[in-house]
């Protein structure tokens, strides 16, 4: 297998064939949130199967893309659609297109997911400012051989999200009156939601909100020195003593509904960099 290194040169020379423009910022798009792309002015779209060392999709209907243009005047790489743990993929692979970004010349990463929430105070369709992370119930994407030319051995994590772009996000909040929660994510692998005592766990060790992405992305984005901001929708509350069936469905359906907003604060967040 190529250099890791090796491939990701590669990768960009592909891209930065087809689309010239460095973007300033690249931005996730979570479960449901495909909408998005409405709000940028794309000026190309090139489907992750075209591009070379991209991991290739074994799930079926299943098409991401990244989509390069504008948003809000600011040159932007938008990811529609990420590579998850639970599909089979390697951490490297997951976390393979933020590289990607990195070296496409990205300086911020703006990341969104769906997440259940289990802080008590928190409702669906709420939007969770991620503070930081626990990343002990996931693979960590480090493991193995360091590539020293992408960042050191030992990354410190005591500032995972950025606290000036956690800033920039609250004041962007306020000003367009969105209620904004705050709190710590924690990674999970999925596929399957969690159990009513994980929930309760997951509580008690210190998680406002559980999902299934996100974490490698931001270990790897730290590693390279990347600043990172990321935003959960909650799409479905883990601690309800009641009956608590959790479906997918109701999961896009949730961050489907609550996107305007998120699509609002990262419009603004752009062109305040
Ligand atoms: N658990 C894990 N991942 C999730 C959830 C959840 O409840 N909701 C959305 N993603």
């Amino acid at each position: 297998m190529a250099d890791l290194i090796q491939q990701l040169r590669e990768t960009t020379a592909f891209i930065q064939q087809h689309y010239p423009h460095t973007p300033e910022a690249g931005i996730v798009l979570g479960s449901g949130l495909g909408n998005f792309a409405n709000e940028m002015e794309v000026e190309k779209e090139i489907p992750y199967a075209n591009i070379p060392h991209f991991p290739v999709s074994t799930v079926e209907g299943h098409s991401g893309k990244l989509l390069f243009g504008k948003l809000n005047g600011r040159r932007v790489v938008a990811m529609a659609g990420r590579f998850h743990f639970y599909e089979g993929y390697t951490a490297e692979q997951v976390t393979y297109p933020i590289r990607t970004m990195k070296f496409l010349g990205i300086q911020h990463l703006l990341i969104s997911n769906a997440a259940g929430g289990v802080n008590p105070n928190f409702r669906v369709g709420d939007l969770m400012l991620i503070t930081d992370h626990i990343s002990l119930a996931i693979i960590n994407p480090l493991l193995g051989k360091n590539h020293g030319d992408l960042g050191p051995r030992f990354p410190d994590m005591s500032e995972p999200y950025s606290k000036a772009l956690q800033q920039k996000v609250k004041n962007i909040a306020d000003s367009l009156q969105v209620p904004l929660q705050q709190g710590v994510y924690f990674g999970v692998t999925g596929p399957t939601f969690e159990t009513r005592a994980e929930y309760k766990m997951i509580h008690a060790l210190g998680g406002d909100a559980v999902g299934m992405s996100t974490v490698q992305e931001v270990i790897v984005a730290i590693h390279m020195g990347l600043p990172v901001v990321a935003i959960s929708i909650i799409t479905d509350l883990g601690i309800r003593e009641e009956d608590n069936v959790i479906t997918h469905q109701e999961v896009l359906e949730a961050a489907a509904a609550a996107e305007p907003k998120l699509s609002a604060i990262f419009k603004q967040l752009v062109a305040a960099l």
